[in-house]
């Protein structure tokens, strides 16, 4: 068993004092971070343990947590609707994300899917990721720089109905409003029994792009959608949250063949 390392000076930091109020801070000497709860001391953190407490200067305790990616994720800049953690976890079980993986997505987006896989393929996988417009594109490659994951990303700023040039894909990831345009070019991309994961904001877009699929050699196609509700716990009156998020997206499968000879 070996000790896990004190937070270093600039490391990255959750501050945590309530599930809604955390924020994501850098380990800096002489710098403060303010909150309406006084402000901490940032280079007080520096040499403490993951999980140790600090104070804020009205005596507030507020815990030093390792943020994980997910939580780098959830606070990074966005400009494009990002996926739930209950839908990330289903794809990445559903199509078997793993390390060395070759995979192919379309499009970036704010780059939110594209770290998620990222982090599951490397060290020795890649993620080759389309997005037509430059502007989120710029965006997308900030925030896999700011989580470290840069360089198991090819980022191509272009449409990519024509075609994206890669062969030999283990996994296609789809997040656009029109998948159904973009099965040619998955299809060509993916090796055979390669799978296919497409997020559909509406049952519009899962018709046709199963239609798509049936025409563009995928079997195994599978539409589902997941509902995620949350539990109040409290001592002898646990029960489910009154609110829950309705819906966030559907999520459809297929797996490539190979044409007949
Ligand atoms: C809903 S967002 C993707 C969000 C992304 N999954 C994330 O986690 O941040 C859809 C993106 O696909 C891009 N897009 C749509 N059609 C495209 C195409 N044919 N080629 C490349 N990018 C495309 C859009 O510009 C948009 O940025």
């Amino acid at each position: 068993v070996t000790s896990d390392p004190l937070i270093q000076e600039n490391d990255s930091v959750l501050l945590y004092l309530s599930p809604r109020k955390n924020w994501i801070v850098r380990a800096r000497a002489s710098q403060e971070f303010h909150t309406h709860l006084g402000r901490v001391q940032l280079g007080n953190l520096v040499g403490l343990a993951y999980g140790a407490q600090v104070h804020s200067t009205t005596g507030e305790v507020l815990w030093a947590l390792r943020p994980s990616l997910y939580d780098l994720i959830r606070k990074s800049e966005r400009r494009t609707q990002v996926l739930y953690p209950k839908d990330l976890g289903f794809v990445a079980a559903r199509t078997g994300l793993g390390p060395g993986q070759i995979v192919v997505e379309v499009g970036t987006g704010s780059g939110v899917l594209t770290a998620f896989a990222a982090n599951l393929v490397r060290p020795t996988g890649h993620v080759y990721t389309f997005e037509a417009r430059p502007e989120f594109a710029e965006v997308a490659r900030r925030n896999l720089e700011r989580v470290g994951l840069g360089e198991y990303v090819t980022l191509g700023v272009r449409d990519a109905i024509g075609g994206i040039g890669v062969t030999g894909a283990d996994v296609a990831l789809l997040d656009v409003g029109a998948p159904w345009e973009l099965v040619p070019s998955l299809g060509a991309a993916l090796k055979g029994s390669g799978m296919l994961a497409a997020i559909c904001p509406t049952m519009n877009q899962i018709e046709r792009l199963v239609e798509s699929l049936g025409a563009g050699g995928f079997v195994d196609v599978e539409s589902v959608e997941l509902l995620l509700r949350s539990m109040e716990a409290r001592t002898g009156m646990t029960r489910p949250s009154t609110r829950m998020h309705a819906h966030t997206a559907y999520l459809v499968f297929a797996r490539k063949v190979l044409a007949s000879a």
